[in-house]
């Protein structure tokens, strides 16, 4: 194989590149040439981590094959997230592994199982019918304001709403849920963090972590009908979540279920804008295969990564423990090996194996069937009360290493 046409320095997790595009071009360039490719750090570029840098996993197989391989691909060594602050330290590292997604088997098994109880298909399907009326709610008010910033008017609202829902967090304190998940994941990005300290982010994961303790200290002393008390009372196996644990549960929610989701629905319907047959055709079908489409083009998480834990070869390569490797779902989910013409928006796209919740290992996104209800039903609003939304600027981007997003984009919804 030739070598790769990258230019030196080049780093596939730097912000200031993901401020300006998504790189196509230089991961369909590995893809072709160097699937498993060294991307070489300095110490300033690694962002806390100080290892000389990371491989890039541009295939879809290679990414699957990774994701099925947790005791030799760990998600708890170094953490799951590619791009940390600059002045993060190996303890603070070591402390995130008190989230799930940073948890590896079987201490992952057991919170995995426990947590899975909250997002069965029964209980998100019981969501339906609130979130219903809440999506054609905020879709009602966008359309009252002529028109305003997509992102926060319209993308952003159903995934707090609904995280607070399932928490059982009161509407009225949606908006600190809002502002902390903003300071804990954007802390590259000068509208939210410093790009260099902890500081935004360690304080706002107090924060939550206080009020999420509370609020499990107050379930267990008064069960109610929800999710919450579900977690923290034993059920017949005798398991239930700590206060602790369900705190850091409530952060994971915050920043997992969140972002991702505001993002998807901020990159769908700008691929709708762009693409009007594809926004024709959802507006009088309702295809059921829209929201798998729209996660695949928005893939609102760049990359995850793990550490090899002992020597190992992968796609041909050899990967030295200790060593980290990235999981570009960015990539993967344009792979010309696994879709087929897969820069086309198809929102009738069937099959379609993409990656953006995770390459189907035991980390398989949990909130993945809550956010296609949440997609479908914030489509089908906006598709029902605001079918002629226009885009007023190019959207602006989030200045961040591992999550592909979008801060305000102005739109007209009449
Ligand atoms: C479009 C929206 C979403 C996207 C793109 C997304 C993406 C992902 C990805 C890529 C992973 C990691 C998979 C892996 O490492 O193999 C993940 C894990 C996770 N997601 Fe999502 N997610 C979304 C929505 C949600 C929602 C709505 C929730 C909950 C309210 C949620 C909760 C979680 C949790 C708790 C994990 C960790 C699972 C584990 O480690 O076992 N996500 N998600």
């Amino acid at each position: 194989m030739p070598a790769p046409a990258i230019p030196a320095g080049f780093d596939f997790t730097d912000p200031s590149l993901w401020e300006t595009r998504n790189p196509t071009t230089e991961f369909a360039e590995l893809r072709r040439t160097a699937p498993v490719w060294w991307n070489a750090q300095t110490d300033e570029q690694s962002g806390g981590f100080r290892d000389g840098g990371y491989w890039v996993v541009s295939r879809h197989e290679d990414i699957k094959e990774i994701s099925r391989k947790p005791e030799i691909f760990s998600s708890q060594r170094k953490g799951s997230i590619i791009r940390l602050p600059g002045e993060i330290t190996a303890d603070q590292i070591e402390l995130t592994s008190a989230l799930l997604v940073n948890m590896d088997p079987p201490k992952h098994t057991k919170i995995r199982r426990i947590i899975s109880k909250g997002f069965s298909p029964r209980a998100v399907e019981g969501l339906r019918a609130a979130l219903a009326d809440r999506a054609a709610a905020i879709v009602r008010g966008a359309r009252e304001s002529g028109g305003g910033d997509f992102v926060e008017q319209v993308a952003c609202e159903l995934p707090l709403q609904a995280i607070a829902e399932l928490l059982g967090v009161p509407q009225e304190d949606r908006r600190k849920v809002f502002d902390w998940s903003n300071q804990m994941l954007n802390y590259d990005d000068p509208e939210y963090g410093d790009a260099v300290t902890t500081t935004s982010a360690a304080n706002a994961s107090m924060e939550i972590l206080g009020y999420a303790w509370n609020l499990a200290e107050q379930r267990r002393a008064d069960k109610l009908d929800d999710i919450v008390s579900q977690l923290v009372h034993a059920d017949v196996d005798g398991e239930s979540l700590a206060s602790d644990e369900f705190g850091f549960f409530v952060i994971l929610l915050a920043v997992a279920g969140n972002e991702t989701t505001r993002n998807a629905i901020t990159h769908g319907m700008k691929a709708f804008v762009d693409n009007p047959e594809q926004w024709e055709l959802y507006k009088a079908e309702r295809p059921r295969t829209a929201p798998d489409e729209i996660v695949r083009w928005a893939t609102p998480v760049t990359a995850f990564q793990r550490t090899a834990v002992e020597d190992t070869v992968l796609g041909g390569q050899e990967i030295k423990a200790g060593q980290r490797v990235g999981l570009f779902y960015s990539s993967a989910n344009f792979d010309e090996d696994a879709f087929e013409d897969p820069f086309r928006f198809d929102i009738t796209r069937d099959p379609n194996p993409h990656l953006g919740f995770g390459g189907t290992g035991v980390h398989y996104c949990v909130g993945a069937n809550l956010a296609r209800l949440e997609i479908d039903l914030m489509f089908n609003a906006i598709a029902d009360a605001m079918p002629d939304l226009t885009q007023v600027a190019e959207p602006e981007r989030l200045r961040s290493g591992w999550i592909n997003g979008i801060k305000h984009w102005r739109v007209r919804y009449a």
